[in-house]
């Protein structure tokens, strides 16, 4: 009955995206557990973009459950107030920041350089920065940027801290994809986004996309050192990049939108609950869900390897 009414909910996106889904799928029997308190005491944890939105309540959220919270953002001065918010709302809160650039390749290596010399292990990744530009534009290493800043700096900021993850012998690695995904096909021919008029949302779409389409093959790749994958998706957040980047979205949908920390309960339960939800799933709400809505945005197995030896060469990774 429960997952009947789940499932109603999931056909209908606005009931299931807005803040009415969270809310009524909370009341279900069989909603799974809250983390136990206190479940990430002696955990470090690393929060991509974690200077607002959802991933500065998921921040907080995890320092509540006793993790040490590194904040990993590009603007320092958001960095700091948001450390400073946490120590403010949490008491004994341990929380530093990390600068860093996910879509620039330096400052990922140099991010992971530092995170490596400072701390003995890394529970758990959330790759949660994202960005919906207005217009066309290029990372510094040449890569369309939402392709650079969903994808493949995520990818190899994971990979340069993969020992750090194995030494937590229960890595978890969260990427907050989107709902938006799903009118999109993976681009496998076109990873970066050079045929047909750029739009910024669709860039966003296919790359987050792309997110999700990646993460059984991540899991398998990783799974060898203890690490699990996990993508999500948040629903619909009030947050200051919905008001940038959709504000006509925002102005009609405001009541209806989640708040932050609503958008950020699948992430603290995929990075906190014991034991650790399956690998290499798609979740929304604390549930696995389909990675298709519509039937021409499938993809094949082989479609997945494809776009993985692409970012390998991108990164210069090995493809194994
Ligand atoms: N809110 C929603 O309804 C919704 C729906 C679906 C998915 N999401 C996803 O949820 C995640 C959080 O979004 P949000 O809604 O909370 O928006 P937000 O408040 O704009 O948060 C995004 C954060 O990502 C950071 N960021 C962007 N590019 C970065 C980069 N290259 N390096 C490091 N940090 C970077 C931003 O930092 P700066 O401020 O310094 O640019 C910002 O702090 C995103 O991945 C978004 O795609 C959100």
């Amino acid at each position: 009955m429960a997952r009947a009414a789940d499932a109603v909910l999931e056909t209908s996106i606005v009931g299931s995206f807005t803040k009415f889904g969270l809310s009524t799928r909370r009341s279900l029997p069989q909603w799974p557990a809250d983390p136990a308190p206190h479940s990430l005491r002696d955990h470090v944890v690393l929060v991509t973009g974690g200077g607002s939105g959802i991933g500065a309540e998921c921040a907080r959220q995890l320092s509540m459950l006793g993790a040490r919270v590194l904040l990993g953002v590009r603007t320092p001065s958001k960095g700091a107030n948001t450390a400073a918010w946490i120590r403010d709302t949490v008491p004994g809160a341990d929380v530093d920041v990390i600068d860093v650039d996910v879509s620039d390749f330096s400052s990922v290596r140099h991010a992971a350089r530092n995170i490596v010399a400072n701390e003995l292990r890394l529970d758990v990744i959330v790759h949660n920065a994202g960005v919906l530009p207005r217009e066309r534009l290029d990372s510094n290493d040449g890569h369309e940027i939402t392709l650079a800043t969903h994808v493949l700096g995520p990818l190899l900021l994971t990979e340069l801290l993969r020992p750090a993850l194995r030494a937590s012998q229960n890595g978890r690695v969260i990427f907050v994809s989107s709902g938006g995904m799903y009118t999109q096909r993976l681009p496998v021919e076109d990873p970066e986004y050079h045929v047909g008029v750029y739009k910024g949302a669709t860039a966003y779409a296919r790359t987050k996309r792309m997110q999700v389409a990646l993460t059984p093959l991540l899991a398998q790749r990783w799974a060898g050192d203890g690490i699990s994958a996990h993508a999500m998706h948040p629903g619909w957040a009030n947050t200051p990049g919905v008001v940038d980047a959709l504000p006509g979205f925002h102005k009609v949908m405001e009541p209806l939108l989640r708040d932050a920390r609503s958008g950020a309960d699948t992430i603290v339960w995929l990075a906190a609950s014991h034991p650790a939800p399956s690998s290499g799933r798609f979740w929304h709400d604390r549930r696995e869900r389909s990675q298709f809505r519509i039937p021409r945005t499938r993809h094949s197995d082989q479609d997945v390897v494809r776009l993985w030896r692409f970012c390998c060469d991108a990164l210069e990774l090995p493809a194994v």
